[in-house]
């Protein structure tokens, strides 16, 4: 009884939210802007291949990003910022087309936009036309206004990025918390102002909770949290920090669900060990 009234109360949840919906087409900003209306919360992750794709598709995950996290989690650099367009294209398509409800976005990288409207037009475009993504993703306040306004003229939607932006690491002195004290004031500023410009969605990442829940209060268009507290309209996560599989340090949002790392450690040495004490493949496994 308790176990039906528990799955009962968890399908009843998902019906009437935009996590785990069966919509039977694409997520669009729409039904996005719709969620912030009913207050209803939402996760948002990272995929770069088609296989996490379709694991987080199938779960009602409403939006993927290919990140330029790619950078670091596909592509070995240390920071975001060597990652190219040729490089992200193809994590483009595979997502797309390893996912069949959630909204492909895909993350501008660092010298695709920032030199003119044109180049983000350009940019932007090849990521909706050769990768297939629904919206595209760009870091920056006031100084990107003129890009975003031009792309949603361009009719492709656009995810806006404040608070710690990577792709400015050496510009930030480094990975630091964003907006505290008067600083604070900008971010909601740069907020409203690419709000102004068309973009659907901000994501705020490593800002105080305070300043989150305020610039979330002041928007119409949803907030993205990473690392900004509980009051984002939406949370987003990189994959493999969210399943323990991103090795060293990570930042305090990040509490692991799982040991992933753990478990291919696991399964990798046993497999090795059985190759060379011939276990694998077994009679079983072999063909006459
Ligand atoms: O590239 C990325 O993964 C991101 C998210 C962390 C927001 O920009």
């Amino acid at each position: 009884m308790t176990v039906l009234n528990s799955s009962v109360t968890a399908s009843a949840v998902h019906e009437t939210s935009l996590y785990g919906a069966s919509l039977g087409r694409r997520v669009t900003f729409r039904d996005l802007l719709e969620a912030k209306v009913h207050g209803q919360h939402w996760p948002m992750l990272t995929s770069y291949d088609a296989i996490t794709a379709g694991i987080f598709d199938s779960l009602g995950v409403p939006v993927l990003l290919v990140g330029d996290s790619a950078a670091t989690m596909v592509y070995g650099y240390d920071t975001t910022i060597p990652v190219t367009m040729e490089d992200l294209l193809p994590l483009v398509r595979a997502v797309v087309r390893g996912s069949k409800q959630a909204m492909v976005v895909a993350d501008m990288p660092f010298g695709s936009y920032q030199s003119s409207v044109s180049a983000a037009i350009h940019a932007a475009s090849r990521f909706i036309k050769e990768g297939g993504a629904h919206a595209v993703k760009l870091e920056g306040g006031l100084r990107v206004v003129p890009q975003v306004r031009a792309l949603v003229e361009a009719g492709i939607p656009v995810m806006a990025h404040v608070g710690l932006t990577p792709q400015s690491v050496h510009a930030l002195g480094g990975y630091r918390v964003q907006g505290r004290g008067e600083d604070g004031q900008r971010i909601l500023e740069d907020a409203l102002a690419l709000q102004d410009a068309g973009a659907f969605a901000v994501v705020l990442e490593v800002i105080p909770a305070d300043l989150a829940a305020k610039i979330t209060q002041a928007l119409t268009i949803p907030t993205i949290g990473i690392g900004a507290g509980v009051n984002a309209d939406a949370q987003v996560l990189v994959w493999q920090d969210l399943v323990g599989l991103t090795p060293g340090a990570t930042p305090k949002f990040v509490t692991p669900y799982a040991n992933v790392g753990e478990i291919i450690t696991t399964a990798v040495r046993t497999w090795c060990d059985d190759v060379v004490n011939l276990k694998y493949p077994s009679a079983d496994q072999s063909y006459k």
